[in-house]
């Protein structure tokens, strides 16, 4: 679009979307497509809801916006109680913010400051893995263990601020996996050391990787050992999407009990789209010791905590608690997964299929060698034969070491139907045939 007066994301041609209704975005010529991946894993409940755009209508028309810094608002009062309800984490405290990258800048900020006011003003390493991905702000870049999105910018990041640990090795023991952040720690000198941060299932850097059973319960152990903050970045994977409202809980009976990290990140489906809302929910201990120590979090933006996406948190909250989405997103992940599983038998570049709920990552290569393959390249081509055929995945490259490594991470929205899980599949078939 040469007259278009828009700073596009890339050159090439975007078509126009018009509507959503449920699973199905609909183009300007009445083109229709599956959103197999809601965007990038955002539209949990499904798109056009109206009960959501009413009750943003509502709360824009009484009381669109007060400043952070001045007030708090009632539909923030209920949002935080109901939210931390539903995640099981009482007494902490919600932070809300507008997208994934604000919150886990928020969460950066949040650990350093909390052991400056504990009087240990020389912890301020961050701990992440590689690969991950924590959003595109500077600081939620530099945690990042994505080697393709970060080169660029690496010579505005202090490396030495953010010592990095292995991915999840799923031919170890949980146990054993997690084990091995204590020689990154050591490395890193334990006393410099704010946080841990790490994605409980992998999103778009590596595909729906999860460890296994045991895992954050034993990192949770470390952490407290040795002082440092456990922060689970569940942007992606939590409410509802992985099948339970926190993908760090998977595994809850094996850890004995609620597992609660210090900090739990959250976005995309806590509005599922409607409005920009993300945040994070800290423990007791972390809010306490901010109010009693200095009395003020120091940090904020202008639009934290905006009543209209509140209200649209609150509104798809509702739609998520009435529906049973997790428990959907469990039943249909289970279908999706064994549909993914059948392709894997019939199609050799589909090296692995994984994930938990609806978050599940399609692992390509070649399918000569069983490897990934030389160059990237793979998952962009089956991602645009899909689009073809009116699917839309989420591809992604360099799990592998920063460059090679294809996969597709699929996630529709948790309301999807059986029908409409086998229309999925068989689009990916199709696509997966064409390459
Ligand atoms: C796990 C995780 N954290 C953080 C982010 C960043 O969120 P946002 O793009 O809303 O800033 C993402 C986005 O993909 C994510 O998947």
């Amino acid at each position: 679009m040469t007259d278009s007066s828009v700073f596009y994301r890339s050159r090439k041609p975007y078509p126009t979307a018009v509507r959503g209704e449920g699973v199905y975005l609909y183009g300007a010529g009445g083109r229709r497509w599956l959103d197999g991946s809601s965007g990038a894993l955002v539209a949990n409940i499904g798109h056009g809801r109206s009960a959501v755009a009413e009750a943003m209508a509502r709360q824009a028309h009484e009381l669109p916006f007060v400043h952070g810094s001045q007030f708090t608002s009632d539909v923030l009062e209920e949002y935080a109680a109901r939210l931390t309800a539903f995640l099981r984490l009482p007494g902490f405290r919600f932070w809300a913010v507008s997208g994934g990258s604000e919150a886990n800048e928020s969460a950066i900020k949040l650990a350093r400051q909390f052991h400056v006011e504990r009087g240990e003003p020389e912890r301020y390493k961050v701990i992440t893995r590689v690969p991950s991905y924590h959003g595109a702000s500077l600081g939620a870049l530099a945690a990042s263990g994505m080697g393709a999105r970060r080169a660029m910018y690496a010579p505005l990041m202090n490396e030495a601020a953010w010592p990095k640990m292995p991915k999840p090795d799923p031919r170890l023991s949980g146990e054993a996996d997690a084990e091995r952040l204590r020689a990154v720690l050591e490395e890193a000198g334990p006393e410099t050391v704010a946080a841990f941060i790490c994605e409980p299932v992998v999103g778009a850097s590596d595909a729906a990787l999860a460890p296994n059973p045991g895992y954050h319960a034993r990192i949770a152990q470390i952490c407290r050992e040795y002082g440092v903050l456990f922060v689970a970045d569940e942007v992606m994977s939590g409410m509802g999407r992985c099948g339970a409202p926190l993908a760090v809980r998977l595994y809850q009976e094996e850890a004995g009990g609620d597992l609660n990290p210090d900090i739990v990140v959250l976005g995309k489906g806590l509005a599922a789209g409607y409005a920009p809302l993300a945040g994070l929910a800290a423990s007791p201990e972390l809010y306490a010791t901010v109010m009693e120590g200095s009395g003020a979090f120091q940090h904020g933006f202008t639009y934290a905590g905006h009543p209209v996406s509140v209200a649209a948190g609150l509104a798809v909250l509702e739609i998520v608690e009435r529906e049973g989405l997790p428990g959907r997103a469990r039943a249909q992940g289970g279908r999706l997964l064994a549909g993914l599983r059948d392709l894997q038998g019939r199609h050799h570049a589909v090296l692995e299929v994984r994930g938990h709920g609806l978050l599940l990552g399609v692992v390509l290569g070649d399918p000569t060698t069983g490897e990934a393959c030389a160059a990237p390249g793979l998952a962009g081509r089956v991602a645009a034969a899909a689009w073809e055929r009116g699917l839309i995945t989420y591809p992604g490259t360099g799990a592998v070491d920063g460059v090679r490594g294809d996969h597709l991470l699929l996630g529709p929205p948790l309301s999807i139907t059986d029908a409409e899980t086998d229309e999925l599949l068989a689009a990916l078939d199709g696509a997966l045939g064409a390459g």
